[in-house]
């Protein structure tokens, strides 16, 4: 018989995309994983929902969101930033995180933003706040162009291949690219901002923001915020 504890529980749908690891990353069988997944999935555990993944591309995320074709957009978003919070509501903070200038491991020549030049073109990923920094340098004329892609993957081989001639983009994720690629990639010069990085949900959605802000809170005061990080920086 069904008792309370086995009635059936909401299932919350979950956007991301899934070229920024170790948040949103894919497994061999092309399953949505990763820090921001086993999150949320604690999250609901622990306030009894459950989650289903999907698969979208960055700047169609608040979209969706809007449309109501997802519940929950968890995909290291920083909260931060103003036009998206115009257009829906974060939880608190959980991870801090800086954009940072990436180059081939063995470029000499720049040593942070401002070695940049007029003739060089710079990847981001569409509708970021890499992509945001990296537009903006070229509005100033400072770089030849901003090229910018639908996923991280693309951006990080471009510059290997020498498409471009650096990638802006989150520090822990260009770090996750190192590791995979092992003497290829390097990052130069200062952070170019600070975010912090929260779960949205719609617009007023009260209800559903309150359930992830306390969830958040008992599995950072339980430990398992804590082991989920080390396990993901730790692969
Ligand atoms: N932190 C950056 C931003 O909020 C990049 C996030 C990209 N996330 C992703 N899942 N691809 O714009």
């Amino acid at each position: 018989e069904k008792s309370g504890a086995d009635a059936e529980k909401v299932t919350y749908k979950v956007g991301t995309e899934p070229t920024f690891p170790p948040f949103d990353t894919t497994d061999e069988e092309q399953n949505i994983v990763g820090l921001d997944m086993d999150l949320i999935k604690a999250i609901g555990e622990d306030q009894g929902f459950e989650v289903t993944f999907e698969n979208l591309s960055f700047d169609g995320l608040v979209p969706a969101l809007k449309a109501g074709n997802i519940d929950i957009i968890a995909a290291g978003m920083n909260k931060d930033d103003k036009d998206r919070q115009a257009q829906v509501d974060f939880s608190d903070a959980y991870y801090e995180s800086k954009l940072m200038v990436a180059v081939t491991a063995d470029n000499e020549t720049i040593k942070s933003v401002d070695d940049l030049t007029k003739d060089m073109k710079v990847a981001a990923q569409t509708g970021t706040t890499g992509a945001n920094k990296t537009q903006k340098l070229q509005e100033a004329g400072k770089i030849k162009e901003a090229v910018i892609l639908n996923g991280l993957d693309t951006a990080m081989l471009q510059l290997i291949n020498g498409d471009v001639s650096a990638v802006i983009n989150d520090k822990p994720v260009t770090e996750a690219y190192m590791k995979k690629q092992p003497d290829k990639i390097k990052m130069v010069g200062k952070p170019l901002n600070a975010e912090n990085y929260g779960f949205a949900v719609q617009k007023g959605n009260t209800e559903l923001l309150e359930k992830i802000n306390a969830g958040l809170k008992n599995i950072k005061e339980n430990g398992t915020f804590d082991k989920l990080v080390d396990e993901w920086f730790n692969k």
